[in-house]
């Protein structure tokens, strides 16, 4: 029998990474493929500590159907998170979501018909990519380069008046662990104020997880609160309670209410009572301490193996937050999927870089997660990395 199923999912790529991690799945292999927050350091006491407290103090209204906005509670502490980065959010802007991810499904939901034009960052989040292609866009990319998206493209896009949205990471990338500078914050914001008629969309799941340089305002303070922030507790608490949240203004929000409403009601109103628990009775930002120091320290272990290692004209990012770091091989030395398969002979696995591309490009990169392994584990791999792009590049 067959199944007459819709062509839009029948469009849409599997996970690639998780076809990779089947591979991976064996204990001698180093992988760096993986883009899993280090559960070490998962504040588990705390969470079991304010599961106690929800459940003695709200009872059964922490087990309760809930509104689709999200826990009151929790939507103002989101907002006033931001006002400590230079950004004023009222509660009633923020919409609480089954982890960020739902915010690309319920966006693509309220903006795209078949055929839109959207802008994604070259290379962008895989994650997008798939929820995005459920609604058959049109995707146009501008260059990532190493302080922000090459603005000359964005501005040429913007200018024809056709994209819908413009979707980006602006800090610490997933895949390439860039950052957006001061400069072209300014200068995007600025671009962005004069084409009111293409929404951003700025995911920013890593911003907190800095453990370099300066922070930066979110893009939002330059766009005079036009466009939308996506954030997530994922990385700076736990991936497994799926909360995360969208801000943006008022109409885009009651349309994305409806939307969610259709898909799952509301997020879990246990985690959601759970998070805000903790969020009261622990101290986030030293867990947010403990988890850059741990990040930074792995960061600089693969970044100083790759600078050891790597073959001339293999160059990589040196990332000041998050959880990635990307490479890029020489051109036309043949791609990546062959390194893939020697990697792996070799007991060393990562992320290729083609499936962050959405024009058949990315043969000559790869992403490389550091979050989950030691500084020892780390060099090891790298250096047998290395060995493998040596015999790649002959
Ligand atoms: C850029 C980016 N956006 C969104 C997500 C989704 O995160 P979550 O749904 O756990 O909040 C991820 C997860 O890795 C990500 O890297």
């Amino acid at each position: 029998m067959s199944f007459r199923f819709t062509n839009r999912i029948q469009n849409t790529p599997n996970s690639f990474i998780r076809e990779i991690l089947k591979v991976t799945q064996d204990p001698e292999i180093i992988s760096f493929a993986g883009g899993l927050p280090n559960p070490d350091l998962f504040p588990i006491a705390a969470l079991q500590d304010a599961a106690r407290e929800t459940l003695s103090k709200a009872g059964a209204r922490a087990l309760q159907y809930s509104t689709t906005e999200g826990h009151a509670e929790l939507r103002a502490w989101i907002a006033a998170r931001y006002a400590r980065r230079g950004v004023e959010v009222h509660p009633d802007q923020v919409l609480v979501t089954t982890g960020s991810q739902q915010c690309l499904d319920l966006l693509g939901k309220i903006f795209i018909e078949k055929g839109d034009e959207i802008v994604l960052e070259r290379p962008s989040y895989l994650g997008t990519i798939q929820a995005f292609t459920m609604f058959e866009p049109r995707f146009v990319t501008v260059d990532l380069e190493e302080d922000g998206p090459n603005l000359d493209q964005v501005e040429a896009l913007l200018a024809t008046g056709r994209p819908k949205l413009f979707y980006a990471v602006p800090n610490f990338q997933n895949p390439s662990g860039l950052t957006y500078s001061k400069v072209k914050r300014e200068a995007l914001g600025g671009l962005l104020r004069r084409h009111p008629g293409t929404v951003f969309i700025e995911d920013d799941p890593y911003g907190e997880l800095r453990f370099a340089g300066e922070h930066h305002q979110p893009l939002f303070a330059h766009t005079g609160g036009r466009s939308i922030m996506l954030g997530s507790f994922s990385k700076i608490t736990v991936p497994g309670f799926r909360l995360g949240w969208m801000v943006a203004p008022p109409e885009i929000i009651r349309l994305a209410v409806t939307a969610k409403q259709a898909a799952d009601l509301h997020s879990s109103t246990f985690n959601q009572f759970v998070i805000t628990e903790y969020l009261a009775r622990h101290d986030i930002d030293d867990h947010i301490a403990t988890i850059t120091a741990c990040y930074g320290s792995q960061a600089r272990a693969m970044v100083a193996a790759l600078e050891r290692e790597a073959p001339a004209g293999v160059s990589f990012t040196r990332p000041e937050g998050g959880m990635f770091s990307w490479v890029r091989l020489p051109a036309d030395k043949g791609s990546c999927m062959d390194l893939f398969d020697m990697a792996i002979r070799q007991k060393v696995a990562f992320v290729p870089g083609m499936p962050f591309y959405t024009d058949g490009g990315g043969h000559d990169t790869l992403r490389l997660n550091f979050s989950n392994a030691s500084e020892a584990i780390i060099d090891q791999g790298v250096t047998r990395l290395c060995r493998c792009m040596q015999d790649f590049l002959k």
